[in-house]
């Protein structure tokens, strides 16, 4: 299974002091608050810190329903620039972080996934349209290409919670992540090769 989410870094919500005065006690373990007060960059590592937990969310609650999002609990490891790892109550999830100027985005992926391909992106939202069908268009538009198929025959119903990819209307055994804040739009999904060539 995949978790993402995107951080729109324009969003005054992320602005430095608009948070709740205790925002970062409740919400980062006492390791990120060292890595964070240590940080030249604090507003994008808050960002990424805090995708890094909701995607990881994300996924932890497609394995187990009963899963709240306590973020103190979905730990991040920082092990190198690009090696980014969250632990949640036995998972062990490995991070995919893309911080760019406008916004960040991270995506969780089981350790035991590191062999299947990830499809993914992230596209701002046109002034006036409507995030939920922006990102669903992207997602199918992405996907189309990797399974060889018309992006018209994907879809991802509005009313499925987690979302679910389907193929002129029934259900594929792939599993897709969206999220939506502010300008942008983004979603990631894991595909196998077997699965691949059965769908084409
Ligand atoms: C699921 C959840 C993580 C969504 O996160 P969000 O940052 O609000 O919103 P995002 O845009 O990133 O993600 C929304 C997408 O998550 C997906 N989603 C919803 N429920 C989901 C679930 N149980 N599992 C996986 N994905 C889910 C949906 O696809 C949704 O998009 P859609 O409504 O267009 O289908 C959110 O419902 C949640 O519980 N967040 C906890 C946040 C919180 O408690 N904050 C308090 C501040 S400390």
């Amino acid at each position: 299974v995949i978790g993402n989410d995107v951080v729109d870094l324009g969003d005054p919500e992320t602005h430095p002091g608009a948070q709740h005065a205790r925002f970062d006690e409740r919400v980062f373990s006492d390791a990120e608050r060292e890595a964070l007060a240590a940080s030249p960059d604090r507003v994008r590592l808050r960002w990424m810190l805090w995708a890094a937990k909701e995607s990881a969310f994300k996924l932890a609650k497609k394995r187990d329903p009963r899963v709240h999002f306590a973020p103190r609990r979905f730990e991040v490891t920082i092990a190198s620039e690009n090696i980014h790892w969250v632990r949640h109550e036995g998972l062990s999830l490995a991070l995919r972080v893309e911080i760019r100027s406008g916004y960040v985005h991270v995506i969780a992926r089981d350790e035991a996934a590191a062999g299947s391909v990830c499809v993914s992106g992230v596209e701002p939202v046109r002034p006036g349209d409507d995030a939920r069908a922006t990102v669903r268009s992207l997602a199918c538009t992405r996907l189309s290409a990797a399974l060889g198929v018309a992006a018209s025959q994907l879809s991802i119903p509005r009313s499925a919670t987690p979302p679910a990819l389907r193929l002129r209307g029934v259900p594929l055994p792939l599993d897709v992540s969206l999220s939506h804040h502010g300008r942008f739009v983004a979603f990631a999904c894991e595909l196998e090769s077997p699965q691949l060539l059965e769908i084409a």
